[in-house]
């Protein structure tokens, strides 16, 4: 059974559509990665399954549905976000930073918070450092532990590699493995960068004008030679 079913999603900002129809799964331990151009409904998919917008169709999260649910509640359900629009606070330390992800999850604040340390040792070393001061991949590591603190079982990240130079998309990647090989967790991001997703992912989804147009396992989209000039550029 699929940890996360979307079906026939479509989602809405007033009276302009930005979802149609989409159906996606990730299963259990999965890294699935749903790739598009700027615009084509990837941050609307993952603040849809927070309950952040306006949908139609069927959520179904660990057997449940979860449509109708708060944010709140879909948090403690287990699912982590690392949003792009929800930014840090600039003026918090890192460590205050991290606690506003610990809320929901208070028993586990220490545990969570060595889980971090472990994965960013740059995080413990700056842990009193403003956000503020540091460079973009210092603060998406701030960002992706802070949706670690919610101790999820499901962690999606919005464009985690947006603005990051090639070595620092290698340590994110480097990271987001260990989540799910070392702490078990199941991983859906999005991305522009669809060399990233194709190096990190299993499965990967195309989302176009706010549908899938294609999806499949890394393997079958690589060896798809019109579908690698269209979505994935030149490679091999
Ligand atoms: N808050 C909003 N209000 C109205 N339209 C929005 C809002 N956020 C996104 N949209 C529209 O929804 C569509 C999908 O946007 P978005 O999900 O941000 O795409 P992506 O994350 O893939 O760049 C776009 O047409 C965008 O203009
Ligand atoms: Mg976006």
């Amino acid at each position: 059974m699929a940890l996360l079913k979307l079906a026939n999603l479509s989602a809405f900002y007033g009276k302009a559509q930005a979802l149609h129809g989409v159906d996606i799964e990730v299963n259990e331990g999965e890294i699935v990665a749903v790739i598009g151009a700027n615009g084509a409904g990837k941050s609307t998919m993952l603040d849809s399954i927070m309950g952040l917008t306006n949908t139609t169709g069927s959520m179904v999260y660990a057997g449940q549905e979860i449509s109708q649910k708060s944010s709140a509640d879909i948090v403690n359900a287990g699912i982590g976000y690392g949003s792009e629009r929800f930014n840090l606070f600039p003026y918090l330390s890192v460590y205050d930073n991290l606690m506003v992800g610990a809320y929901t999850a208070r028993d586990t604040i220490e545990s969570n918070l060595q889980q971090v340390y472990a994965l960013f040792p740059r995080l413990a070393e700056r842990r009193t450092q403003e956000t503020s001061n540091m460079s973009g991949g210092e603060r998406q590591m701030v960002s992706l532990g802070r949706a670690m603190m919610t101790n999820p079982r499901l962690l999606m990240v919005d464009e985690p590699t947006i603005g990051l130079a090639p070595k620092l998309c290698a340590e994110i990647a480097a990271a987001l493995r260990r989540m799910r090989d070392e702490y078990g967790l199941t991983i859906l991001i999005t991305e522009q960068n669809a060399q990233f997703a194709l190096t990190l992912a299993e499965r990967i989804y195309v989302l176009e004008s706010g549908k899938v147009m294609v999806s499949g396992t890394v393997d079958e989209l690589r060896h798809d030679a019109k579908l690698t000039q269209a979505y994935f550029g030149h490679q091999d």
